[in-house]
């Protein structure tokens, strides 16, 4: 699965060009989904481009607010996500977690919301290069994905993002990776019935250099792709993988 997320970028006018390339050039694979996540304010343009396109591109919308009854000025809700089209949704991105100050019990009431109306999660989760230096990455982990309830049988997307990969160049090695994943499993086999719903995706500075190393090991079942994924035809050739 490659994903696509613009975060607070972009314009009509882009999502108008990106879409016209990626619906001509990119060869989609059943087997790999591919899920673009442009700002909310884009994602009804988005859904009627790629309507008219006929292209499978599954759309994502990058924030979610949990289903309670309180009035929330500006907030948006699954039922809202839905209506747009969203089949996925990026909650717990270390951006949001930092500047809105979320909180495991906001987190899931996230995913909660989400679920409830069967929006695929895409739960991020990542240390900071302070917690990586003071080596504590795993326990940081542990406890991000108690954000997730136990009784969890939907599909679910997990991306592993180290916060110092973020936006920064520098990447995790694949071995890194392929470590930290495996972690992610074991913790999520330890609490679930089953992980076979469970996906887990890398992401933090994937780029043309980079992907195809990363990609192509057993432990990572994605891409969750920023900064280069705003480039048509780099998202394209990372997609198409050549
Ligand atoms: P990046 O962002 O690829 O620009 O590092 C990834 C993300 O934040 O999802």
């Amino acid at each position: 699965m490659i994903i696509s997320n613009w975060k607070m970028n972009g314009s009509k006018k882009l999502i108008d060009e990106w879409i016209d390339f990626v619906s001509q050039n990119l060869e989609i694979d059943e087997k790999k989904e591919c899920i673009f996540c442009p700002p909310i304010s884009y994602l009804d343009q988005a859904k009627s481009l790629l309507q008219r396109r006929c292209i499978d591109i599954k759309l994502g919308s990058q924030q979610i607010d949990s289903n309670l009854h309180n009035p929330l000025t500006g907030g948006i809700n699954s039922e809202m996500l839905i209506d747009l089209g969203c089949e996925f949704v990026i909650i717990g991105h270390s951006e949001q977690r930092m500047r809105l100050k979320e909180s495991n019990l906001i987190l899931s009431d996230k995913l909660q919301s989400s679920l409830e109306m069967d929006i695929k999660p895409i739960f991020c989760i990542g240390e900071s290069l302070e917690q990586k230096n003071k080596k504590i990455t795993k326990e940081v982990l542990s406890s991000q994905l108690n954000a997730i309830p136990d009784n969890l049988v939907h599909e679910c997307v997990i991306a592993y993002e180290p916060v110092w990969a973020i936006g920064t160049g520098e990447n995790a090695t694949k071995t890194y990776i392929e470590d930290i994943h495996s972690f992610i499993r074991e913790e999520l086999g330890n609490r679930l019935n089953s992980i076979n719903n469970i996906s887990v995706v890398y992401g933090g500075s994937v780029n043309l250099e980079n992907y195809n190393e990363i990609y192509s090991s057993p432990q990572v079942d994605g891409l969750l792709i920023g900064g280069a994924s705003l480039d048509a035809e780099t998202f394209t050739k990372i997609y198409n993988n050549k």
